[in-house]
């Protein structure tokens, strides 16, 4: 089967009220962990990856074949996109050369007319290849040296025009942070998404989709989420359930020091969560 951009996928998420879920990967066992559960819950899937990921796998080729080989290869059967995750603008450039489905174009750092002008030659570059594009209004936020920022809030105004270069899907920033949220984080900000959801009326996206509680990512799939980027709680599962073979000894029985059989603890741990964060986004059956 060949990779889908995400256009449809997203929008028939956004009318029937669920999200699907974008999972980055990290490793050739990311890959297969991902990909199983999207076939096993019949769900389409989003695989991303950083450009920082990309660096450590291999580059753009590597990962492109190593997700085709793999579709193939799992008999993997549900919608599958790849996209580019944060991509400056040469890196969407060579992804999409490459045959990537998708890519974001993370412009949010750039001045506001300079992010608009560089999404529109990326969407217009993505129509080439039949590929899909996702832009970035505000900042999503993080927690700095110790400082706890909200990121930037996005502009209902600006989403607007963003929205009007045909692009298949727009981050907002509404409070959300990549990475572990602080104790001190209190909500994603329902009234700004809400007014950009009615005014731009395309799909939206939530970065930092790691450690939200359960109510508000239901409530923001009702507001217009239907893109639900999730890393940081993987990478915990993947860690725990490592951590736990090797600290309970597990790894000194027989030929446990094999690779296969000490990340195999991880990669199934990565599956499950996978698994369960289809089902609690909605896109269950939804291939
Ligand atoms: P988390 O690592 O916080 O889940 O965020 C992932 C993300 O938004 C990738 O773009």
């Amino acid at each position: 089967m060949k990779l889908v951009n995400i256009k449809a996928m997203l929008e028939k998420a956004r009318k029937n009220n669920y999200a699907i879920p974008h999972i980055n990967i990290n490793n050739l066992e990311w890959t297969k962990a991902a990909l199983l559960a999207a076939q096993a819950k019949n769900s389409p899937l989003i695989i991303g990856t950083s450009e920082g990921a990309l660096k450590y796998m291999g580059g753009l080729k590597t990962v492109y074949n190593l997700v085709l080989n793999l579709i193939e290869f799992l008999k993997i059967t549900v919608p599958i996109a790849l996209h580019l995750d944060h991509g400056s603008y040469e890196t969407c450039k060579d992804a999409l050369k490459t045959g990537y489905s998708s890519v974001m174009y993370d412009g949010s750092k750039e001045d506001f007319l300079l992010n608009l002008e560089k999404t529109r030659e990326i969407v217009a570059l993505a129509k080439t290849t039949n590929a899909t594009v996702e832009a970035e209004v505000g900042q999503i936020g993080g927690e700095e040296d110790g400082v706890i920022g909200n990121g930037e809030i996005a502009d209902p105004e600006k989403a607007k025009k963003l929205a009007d270069t045909g692009i298949a899907c727009l981050a907002a920033g509404i409070g959300n942070i990549h990475g572990i949220y602080p104790p001190s984080w209190q909500s994603l900000n329902f009234e700004v998404l809400e007014q950009i959801s009615k005014k731009t009326g395309i799909p939206l996206v939530l970065h930092g989709g790691s450690g939200i509680p359960k109510e508000q990512i239901q409530k923001a799939i009702k507001l217009g989420i239907s893109k639900i980027n999730v890393n940081t709680e993987l990478q915990q599962a993947n860690a725990a359930a490592v951590s736990e073979f090797v600290l309970s000894g597990k790894i000194k029985q027989g030929k446990n020091f094999d690779p296969r059989k000490l990340l195999a603890p991880g990669t199934k741990a990565i599956q499950l969560l996978v698994e369960d964060k289809i089902v609690e986004f909605g896109s269950e059956n939804r291939a």
